[in-house]
């Protein structure tokens, strides 16, 4: 797929997500092999105010990320103009506007998923933004406010009149927020009404699954989210392929790198607890994950963290090995 000039790598790509899709783990995804990444919202009042969260945390990305998709979240025009330009003023290759966030406390200012609402005032924002940005320019959009509001297509159609240069589309409502099934049709429909190229996204939790959604809706690529989630090889196609021995030396390899980038990347408080929620979402689905989650939160320091982790990782290989030899 090209967003403009740029050119997106593979079918699928790590979703946006708050807390998560931070550098450490976009850089982790692309490594294994996730197409163009999007950071998570950075809100524009946090860009404007330079809060050291929003600059250091949050918008902050390494070269080797590049090219990159910045997405920005607001709701006031002025606002929205000014930290475009300074995301791309950063480097921004693409800058993203969030229009699915569901949240009560993002909605109720209006911004996320209550842009569409009204459509009036968005068309506004939206021409004002693209005047000023020169990279190339997308949207994330759900499928509607409610079952009541299912406008994804009328809002495509008024982005892409305005100039705006590929949509993601969502399909749940603001209401469903991650309830219920994402309902693919609406990508399809999306798809079929714009000329510019449509990211599904939605339940898709492999990457057999994305070849679906692209064969049932026709979009171009597909974003992953909460499946990535303690297992970026999702977006490596030969993982499925490999030994449990091979798989668990290749997620000791990752593991032990996305730490070393959470480390760097954060302060020592901020760390630990990234640090924390990672390995603990690296150890889903494993034996005793329940009593090595309650050890691994009591830890107050990178030290004890990783010795507990450590211990819990070796065990699984050694238990692995009992029951082999058993
Ligand atoms: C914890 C969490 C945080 C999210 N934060 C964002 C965000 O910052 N921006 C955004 O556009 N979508 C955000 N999303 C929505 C995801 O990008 C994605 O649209 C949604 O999770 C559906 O995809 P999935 O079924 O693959 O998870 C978030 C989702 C989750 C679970």
């Amino acid at each position: 797929m090209k967003i403009g000039n740029i050119k997106v790598e593979g079918l699928a790509r790590l979703a946006p997500m708050a807390g998560i899709s931070n550098a450490p783990f976009r850089t982790i995804a692309k490594e294994c092999g996730s197409g163009l990444t999007t950071s998570e919202e950075i809100d524009a009042n946090g860009l404007i105010k330079r809060t050291k969260k929003t600059l250091d945390d949050i918008a902050k990305y390494y070269p080797e990320e590049r090219p990159i998709a910045l997405q920005i979240l607001g709701s006031d025009k002025e606002n929205l103009v000014i930290g475009s330009k300074m995301l791309q003023d950063s480097g921004a290759d693409i800058i993203d506007l969030n229009m699915g966030c569901p949240v009560p406390k993002i909605t109720k200012t209006g911004r996320g998923s209550a842009m569409m609402k009204d459509l009036k005032n968005t068309s506004k924002i939206l021409s004002a933004m693209r005047k000023v940005i020169k990279v190339p320019f997308t949207i994330k959009i759900r499928s509607g406010w409610d079952e009541k509001n299912l406008n994804a297509v009328e809002v495509a159609k008024i982005a892409e009149d305005i100039g705006i240069d590929a949509i993601t589309v969502h399909p749940r409502t603001r209401a469903q927020r991650f309830t219920g099934k994402s309902n693919w049709d609406v990508i399809s429909e999306v798809v079929s009404s714009v000329a510019v190229p449509v990211t599904g996204n939605g339940d898709v939790n492999s990457i057999s699954e994305a070849v679906r959604m692209k064969e049932y809706t026709g979009c171009e690529s597909v974003m992953i989210g909460r499946a990535a989630i303690g297992k970026p090889w999702i977006f490596d196609e030969k993982y499925e392929n490999l030994s449990y021995q091979e798989k668990y030396e290749y997620k000791t390899k990752i593991i032990n790198r996305h730490i070393e980038l959470i480390k760097n990347h954060f302060s020592e408080r901020i760390a630990l607890l990234q640090m924390q929620r990672h390995l603990s979402w690296y150890a889903g689905g494993q034996d005793r994950v329940r009593s090595f989650r309650v050890s691994l939160f009591s830890t107050k320091t990178f030290d004890e963290a990783m010795n507990v982790f450590n211990d819990y990782w070796i065990s699984l290989q050694n238990y692995k090995n009992l029951q082999k030899v058993v």
